[in-house]
């Protein structure tokens, strides 16, 4: 069966969108009709016409497209396509936290579950982080959930002392800057460009820091003809896109073919599991109303501000 042109058949019959995160592999990235990082695509679930709205990416972002859009139809072709930073908050040890803390705001990274939303005075993606944090007073005491990574590098330029949740992301957090620095020997005019997401150490030798569309501004921007990449493997595909002349080397911990940066997660959604979610219209992302009006507030707020 020709998938592609079934999906594209189904997406017309059914006024379906296919959104699409940079780590997701490239024919998924090819097929979508927007591509971009959580921000973008955060933005684009809010401004949708769309009946349907098919999320090729895990679990919190296509929550966070239905909380936005709660009468639309929003369908996750692999309901196990998790996320080991969401997973690293329980809300109910983040309420626990919150009552131990009552003076502190609550700043969510946007990788957390709905339940976390709904504990969360703001949400922020990696991509607005920054602005986000500078929106509150420079002495409001905040607690910054669930990355460490993020929060920390968030605290370091700023300077401010937010208060983290100790969780991480399974890909980003073990990358070795050793290994990185490795690299940088072997192509020593290379600029090394890494996510937030990275451990202290990794954005510590970095030239630059920021989101995936971050990164892909910078490499169109910048004059240096190499990069070492230390995130996703996934972003590699439009990486080559936007800057085809330009030569790109993937931070690993066991050399260019070790696939410890490939999230599990983001691929696991495949070309069939997208035709046969968008022809069954299953698996679908379903939260309850109260969960739904309490976890909009922060995600409408960061809207507002970024
Ligand atoms: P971006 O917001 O940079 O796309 O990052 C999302 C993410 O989940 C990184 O692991």
């Amino acid at each position: 069966m020709d998938y592609i042109a079934e999906i594209n058949r189904l997406r017309k019959e059914k006024n379906a969108v296919i959104l699409a995160h940079y780590y997701q592999i490239p024919e998924i990235q090819d097929l979508a009709d927007y591509i971009g990082d959580s921000l973008a695509l955060a933005r684009r679930a809010a401004e949708t016409r769309a009946d349907i709205i098919l999320f090729a990416g895990v679990h919190f972002m296509a929550e966070t497209a239905k909380i936005l859009n709660p009468d639309k139809k929003v369908l996750l072709p692999d309901l196990e396509a998790g996320c080991s930073l969401a997973d690293s908050c329980d809300a109910k040890e983040l309420a626990k936290m919150k009552a131990e803390y009552p003076d502190h705001k609550v700043l969510s990274y946007v990788n957390c579950s709905a339940e976390v939303k709904c504990l969360s005075d703001i949400i922020c993606t990696s991509g607005n982080a920054l602005k986000i944090v500078e929106t509150f007073p420079k002495d409001q005491k905040i607690l910054f959930v669930p990355d460490k990574n993020l929060g920390g590098y968030i605290n370091r330029v700023t300077g401010r002392d937010m208060k983290l949740w100790p969780g991480s992301c399974q890909i980003h957090d073990i990358l070795d800057a050793e290994k990185v620095l490795e690299l940088k020997r072997q192509h020593p005019d290379a600029k090394i460009i890494a996510h937030p997401e990275c451990n202290p150490a990794v954005l510590q030798v970095s030239d630059f820091v920021g989101s995936t569309a971050a990164m892909l501004k910078f490499i169109v921007e910048d004059p240096c003809r190499e990069y070492i990449v230390a995130t996703e493997t996934g972003i590699l595909h439009q990486m080559h896109k936007v800057a085809p002349a330009k030569t790109f080397y993937v931070a690993s911990n066991e050399g260019g073919s070790c696939a410890c940066n490939d999230c599990p997660h983001m691929k696991r959604n495949t070309v069939e599991k997208l035709y046969r979610c968008l022809k069954d219209e299953t698996p679908e992302i379903t939260l309850s109303e109260e969960v739904i009006a309490k976890a909009r507030k922060p995600i409408e707020e960061m809207l507002r501000l970024s």
